[in-house]
């Protein structure tokens, strides 16, 4: 191979991420299938950019590693145990790499709890639970979904009923990856007292619909004081962060039975994760500080709005179309392979969706419809 000078690389390495940056502004203005808010914006964040920051070990212990942001971290776990009406003197958390670690980390605290309980989630759960589920050794059962995507509670009483005598583990889902469906917290709760079950975790996985569930009318159960024992949400859904986080609020009660690791940094660790990203908790805070609760409100009734226009739309172009109520989502008969490609839409089987995120703007679902509308008449 040519051995390339210093200038020639800096100039291809140059061109390079203009191209990539070009490609990406280009797909920003079509992403509207995925759960990501576009509106984030980290003025004055940028010279931390240029600093190393690692979070490694517990949050709330300090390390002798400096360069970390753990006193952000510690707002944003507050933030969110608020939110989630977590009880004020009982939580712990952490921030993640994303709500997969964050349903690992529930579940690592729900088997130490119980080791032997089998794992209930829905058939409408992420793929990362039934995966987890299997990194973690445990047993799980898939629980019949509804058509909108809520799991079947008379279902999951009859699932449970035979094993009463064992405690269960049961991960709800607030927010479906396809159609945004809700678990209620309170009926699974019910389901598991018919079944005789007396002792149980129920995780509340709030990936996406965690954010904003308890902020509407009415409003969801499904959060701690609703009976959830975990709860999480993803950081780069609703909120917004340019990189994949999560943050995961657990009871500190329950962490005292996860194995702890003293260790050379002088912080003990119950995290999943050696080394933490120190950015992602500053980044959170830093949205947090943005748009505070009301903020997160006034969004989410804003994407609900623009949805229900998305879907009236489809409607009137004849667009085999639904929604589930309190949805940022709408749900549609999948379009020909290259309008999901260009419109980068989430697709199973036969259907897409739209996901009217924050920062996704009327002219853009009136453009997507124009495609559809044009894509009838061939
Ligand atoms: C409900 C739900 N849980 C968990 C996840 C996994 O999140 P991540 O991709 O951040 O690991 C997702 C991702 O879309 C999700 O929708």
């Amino acid at each position: 191979m040519k051995n390339l000078d210093t200038s020639t690389l800096h100039g291809l390495t140059e061109m390079r991420l203009r191209a990539l940056s070009e490609r990406l502004s280009d797909e920003r203005t079509r992403f509207i299938g995925f759960p990501a808010a576009l509106d984030y914006d980290f003025a004055g964040l940028e010279p931390l950019m240029r600093t190393l920051l690692n979070n490694v070990g517990d949050p709330f212990v300090r390390t002798w590693h400096g360069m970390n942001t753990k006193d952000f971290e510690q707002e944003v776990i507050a933030f969110f145990a608020k939110l989630f009406r977590a009880p004020d003197d009982d939580y712990w958390g952490y921030v993640t790499n994303g709500s997969t670690e964050c349903n690992l980390y529930a579940l690592y605290v729900a088997r130490e709890k119980y080791p032997s309980a089998p794992v209930y989630y829905s058939s409408a759960a992420h793929y990362s639970v039934p995966k987890n589920v299997h990194l973690l050794g445990m047993r799980g059962v898939a629980v019949p979904a509804r058509p909108s995507g809520e799991m079947d509670y008379a279902a999951l009483e009859r699932l449970a009923a035979p094993h009463c005598s064992t405690a269960a583990i049961v991960v709800a889902t607030i927010g479906t990856t396809m159609t945004e469906a809700r678990d209620s917290v309170a009926s699974i709760r019910r389901a598991l007292q018919a079944a005789g079950v007396r002792e149980s975790h129920v995780h509340a996985d709030g990936a996406l619909a965690g954010a904003y569930a308890g902020l509407l009318t009415p409003r969801w159960p499904f959060d701690f004081e609703d009976g959830a024992s975990s709860v999480n949400v993803s950081g780069h859904k609703f909120l917004g962060s340019p990189m994949p986080s999560g943050v995961v609020i657990v009871k500190r009660v329950d962490i005292e039975r996860v194995r702890s690791s003293a260790n050379y940094t002088g912080s003990i660790d119950r995290t999943i994760s050696g080394s933490r990203n120190g950015h992602l908790p500053l980044i959170l805070w830093h949205a947090i500080q943005r748009w505070g609760v009301m903020g997160l409100k006034r969004r989410a009734e804003q994407g609900m709005a623009l949805a229900a226009y998305t879907h009236g739309e489809l409607q009137r172009i004849g667009w085999d179309a639904w929604r589930n109520p309190q949805a940022l989502t709408v749900m549609l008969a999948a379009p020909p392979e290259r309008l999901i490609f260009k419109w980068q839409l989430a697709t199973a089987d036969g259907w897409s969706h739209v996901i009217c995120m924050p920062g996704v703007r009327k002219a853009m679902i009136d453009a997507f419809v124009a495609d559809l509308a044009e894509a009838q008449l061939h």
